[in-house]
C-alpha cells in the first residue's frame, strides 16, 4: 500500500534549559540547536525508515531547501513537494533536563495549502492507497472528506488539537494517532485513564481504530472488540520530541508492510524509545536497522 502524507514541513529551533520558563521569567538558554522538524516531516522520515513507500505532499517556504533535503535522504518521495514565497514553518522548541519539550508553532507556508493543491495530491494518491495527515496544514477538513469519497484510507494524528478539528468529519477517519492528551480530548474521557479513554473514543466513532501512547506508561490498539496493549522499553530520555511521530511512522509502515498489529506496535514502541535517547525531532528518528538491533534478545 502507499502511503501520502500530506504534512509540516517546519525548522525547528530548540532551546535546552533546566526548567520551562515561566510567565514574567527571562532564562539564559543552556543549548540551541536546529534541526528539521514537523509533524508531517517526521512522520515521513519514520515511515521511509521504516522501509515503507511513502510520498510526502507540503509546501516549503523560503530556506526550506534542507527540509526537502532530509526527506530526499530519508527516502521519501518529495515530486508532490511544492514551494511557495511564504515565510516557512518554524516551532521554537524548549527541551527541560528531565527530556521533556515545549513547543510553539509557527505554521508559516504549511498554511497556504489549498483545496486545489489538495485535488492534485489525492488524485496522485489514488483508491485504496492511505492519506496520513497531522493538524498542521490548512484545509485538513476538505482532506478528509475528499479522500473518504474517492475511497482512500485515512489515517489522522490530530495534533495540535484544536478547535480546527472539531470542523473535521472525525467518523470518515480510519485510524486515529493519539497520546493520551489528544485522545482524552478527542474521545471526551473526564481522565487520563487508559480504559476511560479509549472506551469513550469507541463509543465515539465507532468504525474507526485508535492507537493511544502513553508515553512510558505504553501504548493502547483498540478497534471493535480488539484491545492489545505495548509496554514501553524503558530508557534515559534527552530529548522527547518527535517520540510520538516515531511511533506513529514505524506503526503505519508496519501495518502497510503486512505486519501484525502486535509485531507493528512493538517496532513502533522501540523506534520510539530509541528517538527520545537522541536529540532533535528528524535526527533522533532510527533506520529499521537499528531498531532490528535494538530488539535483538
Ligand atoms: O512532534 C514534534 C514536532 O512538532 C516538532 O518537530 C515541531 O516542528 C512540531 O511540529
Amino acid at each position: 500500500m502507499r502511503i501520502t502524507n500530506l504534512g509540516s514541513l517546519n525548522i525547528d529551533r530548540t532551546y535546552q534549559l533546566e526548567r520551562f520558563v515561566e510567565p514574567k521569567e527571562t532564562v539564559t538558554a543552556l543549548g540551541y540547536e536546529e534541526h528539521c522538524g514537523g509533524k508531517g516531516l517526521n512522520q515521513s522520515v519514520a515511515l521511509a525508515r521504516a522501509g515503507a513507500e511513502v510520498y510526502h505532499a507540503g509546501l516549503i517556504g523560503s530556506g526550506g531547501d534542507l527540509l526537502l533535503e532530509t526527506l530526499q535522504r530519508a527516502g521519501v518521495h518529495t515530486q508532490l513537494v511544492r514551494r511557495t514565497d511564504a515565510p516557512g514553518g518554524h516551532a521554537v522548541i524548549q527541551v527541560d533536563a528531565k527530556g521533556q519539550n515545549s513547543i510553539i508553532v509557527f505554521g508559516g507556508a504549511n498554511e497556504r495549502i489549498t483545496r486545489e493543491y489538495i485535488d492534485m495530491v489525492l488524485q496522485q494518491t489514488g483508491a485504496g492507497n492511505l492519506l496520513l495527515l497531522q493538524n498542521e496544514v490548512s484545509n485538513i477538513d476538505y482532506a478528509i472528506e475528499k479522500a473518504s469519497e474517492m475511497g482512500i484510507l485515512i489515517a489522522f494524528n490530530p495534533s495540535p488539537f484544536n478547535e480546527r478539528i472539531l470542523r473535521c468529519r472525525l467518523e470518515l477517519v480510519d485510524y486515529f494517532l493519539v497520546n493520551e492528551v489528544e485522545g482524552r480530548l478527542l474521545g471526551g474521557a473526564g481522565s487520563l485513564e487508559p480504559c476511560e479513554i479509549i472506551e469513550k473514543l469507541k463509543r465515539k466513532f465507532p468504525r474507526s481504530a485508535f492507537v493511544v501512547t502513553f508515553g512510558e506508561n505504553g501504548s493502547y490498539y483498540a478497534k471493535d472488540d480488539a484491545c492489545l496493549f505495548q509496554p514501553a522499553f524503558p530508557v534515559r530520555a534527552c530529548d522527547t520530541t518527535a517520540a510520538g511521530d516515531t511511533y506513529c511512522g514505524y506503526f503505519l509502515a508496519g501495518l502497510a508492510s503486512g505486519k501484525t498489529l502486535g509485531e507493528s506496535m512493538r517496532q513502533a514502541a522501540a523506534a520510539s524509545a530509541l528517538a527520545v535517547t537522541v536529540k532533535g525531532a528528524a535526527p533522533s528518528i532510527p533506520s529499521r536497522e537499528e531498531v532490528t538491533k535494538f530488539l535483538l534478545p
